[in-house]
């Protein structure tokens, strides 16, 4: 069983020892030819990147604590890379989330499992001394599972003040930017430059500056998008970066005088300086107020290459842009917001995930995505402290629709993902017929697709798009938030057998539990196996996608990441959403708005979610509740009088 050890939490950025930074950093750098497949709308990149984890992350010899030269490879610092490599491992696992799920006791278990190893290792410590052979230990060790390591990994620190130097920097960083903020009057006007704001959180933050007293002017940073054929994937046009902007204005309804506030310019975070021009880069430096970094590749299957792509290196360009905004002389700028994530924090089974602590996660990170964002929240750190750049750092956790209405603007992704194969499945298996074969593949898929791999006392931490997009907003008046780490997110965390729950009442799906151990490396293997001997590569592939990206989120030992800041410096209300009411929404509005990920068109959807917006404005103005505590069916059954749900028209 994996064993590995973080260093002890410190407050604040993170420290380095003497002639840390750089030290035994040996560099990895993947040529603009090189590396893994190019997404959708990205050019060329012309640089070589140092892709290397080694700049922020230390491979540390266990027993002496002397830091290791060696290379670190970036699967290594993944969950995936410790563990399912040997049955007795296996077992124990498949074991400790059955005791979980018996006992509802994490710390007992994960207890037991550390005593088993110690066990393990003392016999075959035992084995050798009585064989006389020392070789012997690692073969009864490994005949055994035990899995101990001898190194374990640490952030590289990030500054050799002490922490009052560092409170004393970043308390004169907060009274510039107070200074500044106040030379504006009551009435501060704001014209932030933000990067993402194609994305899910982005148009919900373009949806809230329309009408914030104190946003003047939001200029977005947005790259051309081609248009393909959705069944030949050729390109039919690219619209630049106007025509989006145009088109996502019409979306949100923002029109008139509210419109004007708004210009869309092209950008790529991946370039130095977003690849702006020079003559509006002039312009923007004497009129930004704030940058708001938002633009990221939120994919938790993308390869090494393309998250630290996206967003270490978009991140980079991000800062440096903030910093040269901020060292103009007679520069408005105010401070950079950078968007992160609560789960950079990876797994942790142990100790609650602080808000002002970064340490290098005891079991791993789940995918790239998180390790990327991490090692991002190490270069803002860097800014922070080298650059003296007036920096917030905001980590929403798992970001899904409006806590009222379930409205996400079409977003497809994270959880959105698992409800909306639920839902198809359902359909799927309703419409069960043709010869005996399609039904046997019908069934097999539905089987595996309303199947949840997770543990019952696993918690995920949900947080609403509106909660997100005003603390953002709440951020950008508040000089107070600047150089803290700061967790959009709950404090009432919703549990899979929820989830389940809930799924069940609102898609009228059985969906069952499964166990991940089992299903990572039983079930579906053998599901893909058949459906591939069926013909059925594509499909295989797909519901394998879905178990083993979404499947490490519904193990038990998640992490419990801490709230307060949210509050205590943004000033957000402290009845934080409830959870399980938003993600009851997140289900209706994806059963019935999205026809569960079906509806793509941008127009329909923005068309859609305002009659749905407006239809439970009626139902909560007319039955005195919040349409989240109307029972399924009795939900079903006023929405069906207002809306003809095929075509989604009103009645
Ligand atoms: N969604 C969540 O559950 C969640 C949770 C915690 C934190 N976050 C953080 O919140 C932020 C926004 O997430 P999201 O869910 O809104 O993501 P999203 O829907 O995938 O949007 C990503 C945005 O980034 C833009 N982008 C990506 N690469 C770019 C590039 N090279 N140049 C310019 N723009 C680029 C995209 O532009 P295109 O439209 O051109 O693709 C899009 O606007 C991210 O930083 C993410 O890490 C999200």
């Amino acid at each position: 069983m994996a064993e590995s050890r973080g260093k002890s939490p410190s407050r604040g950025p993170n420290r380095p020892s003497a002639g840390d930074r750089g030290r035994g950093h040996s560099r990895t750098t993947v040529s603009s030819a090189g590396g893994a497949r190019r997404r959708r709308g990205r050019a060329p990149a012309e640089t070589a990147v140092d892709l290397s984890p080694s700049r922020y992350i230390v491979k540390v010899d266990r027993e002496t604590g002397a830091e290791l030269p060696d290379e670190i490879e970036p699967a290594e610092l993944l969950v995936h890379a410790h563990r399912d490599h040997h049955p007795v491992e296996i077992a124990a696992q498949f074991l400790a989330s059955r005791l979980v799920r018996v006992t509802g006791n994490e710390a007992l278990v994960k207890k037991g499992l550390k005593t088993l190893d110690r066990l393990g290792a003392r016999a075959a410590s035992t084995v050798a001394d009585l064989s006389g052979d020392p070789a012997d230990e690692g073969r009864v060790k490994r005949l055994l599972g035990v899995t101990a390591r001898d190194v374990l990994f640490r952030f590289r620190e990030t500054t050799h003040l002490t922490e009052k130097e560092v409170k004393k920097r970043v308390g004169a960083l907060q009274k510039d930017a107070r200074d500044r903020l106040r030379a504006q009057g009551r009435h501060p006007r704001m014209r932030v430059l933000l990067t993402g704001g194609t994305g899910f959180l982005g148009k919900e933050i373009l949806a809230q500056a329309a009408s914030h007293p104190h946003v003047e002017e939001v200029v977005s940073v947005v790259r051309p998008q081609a248009v393909r054929d959705r069944r030949t994937k050729k390109v039919l046009r690219v619209l630049t970066p106007r025509q989006r902007g145009a088109k996502l204005l019409k979306q949100l309804h923002i029109t008139g005088k509210a419109a004007r506030r708004f210009r869309f310019i092209k950008g790529d975070i991946e370039k130095p300086g977003f690849g702006i021009s020079a003559a509006e880069l002039a312009k923007l430096k004497k009129s930004l107020t704030h940058v708001v970094h938002c633009a990221a590749s939120v994919s938790f299957d993308d390869t090494y290459e393309n998250s630290f792509r996206a967003n270490v290196l978009g991140s980079r360009n991000a800062l440096a842009f903030s910093n040269a905004l901020q060292s103009t002389p007679g520069s408005p700028f105010v401070a950079h917001v950078a968007i992160e994530t609560s789960y950079i924090h990876g797994r942790r089974k142990r100790s609650i995930a602080q808000e002002d602590a970064l340490v290098f996660p005891r079991h791993f990170y789940n995918n790239y995505y998180e390790l990327t964002k991490a090692m991002a929240s190490i270069e803002t750190d860097r800014a922070l402290i080298e650059d003296g750049l007036r920096v917030t750092q905001l980590l929403p956790s798992i970001v899904i629709g409006h806590s009222r209405t379930g409205n996400n603007r079409g977003d497809t992704k994270v959880l959105n993902a698992p409800v909306n194969a639920f839902g198809r499945a359902k359909e799927a298996m309703d419409s069960l017929g043709g010869t005996w074969p399609d039904r046997a593949r019908g069934w097999l898929v539905g089987l595996i697709a309303t199947t949840f791999p997770a543990d019952r006392s696993a918690e995920l931490n949900l947080v609403p798009v509106d909660r997100v997009a005003t603390g953002i907003l709440a951020a950008l008046g508040t000089p107070e938030a600047i150089g803290a780490r700061i967790h959009l997110a709950t404090d009432n965390r919703i549990r899979s057998e929820e989830i389940v729950r809930v799924a069940g009442e609102e898609l009228g799906v059985g969906v069952r539990m499964a166990d991940p151990t089992l299903t990572r490396n039983l079930t579906l293997p053998v599901v893909k196996a058949v459906l591939t001997a069926m013909g059925e590569e594509r499909l295989a592939g797909v519901l394998e996608k879905l178990g083993t990206i979404f499947g490490v989120y519904g193990e038990w030992g998640q992490p419990i990441h801490d709230v307060g800041n949210d509050v205590r410096i943004l000033g957000l209300p402290i009845q934080r959403p409830d959870t399980s009411a938003a993600f009851r929404m997140l289900c209706r509005h994806n059963h019935h708005v999205q026809a569960f990920g079906r509806v793509r068109d941008g127009d329909e959807i923005a068309r859609r979610e305002r009659l749905w917006e407006e239809t439970i404005d009626a139902i909560e103005f007319e039955s005195g509740r919040q349409v989240a505590s109307l029972r399924a069916k009795e939900f079903r059954r006023v929405l069906a009088e207002r809306i003809e749900l095929r075509s989604f028209v009103r009645r």
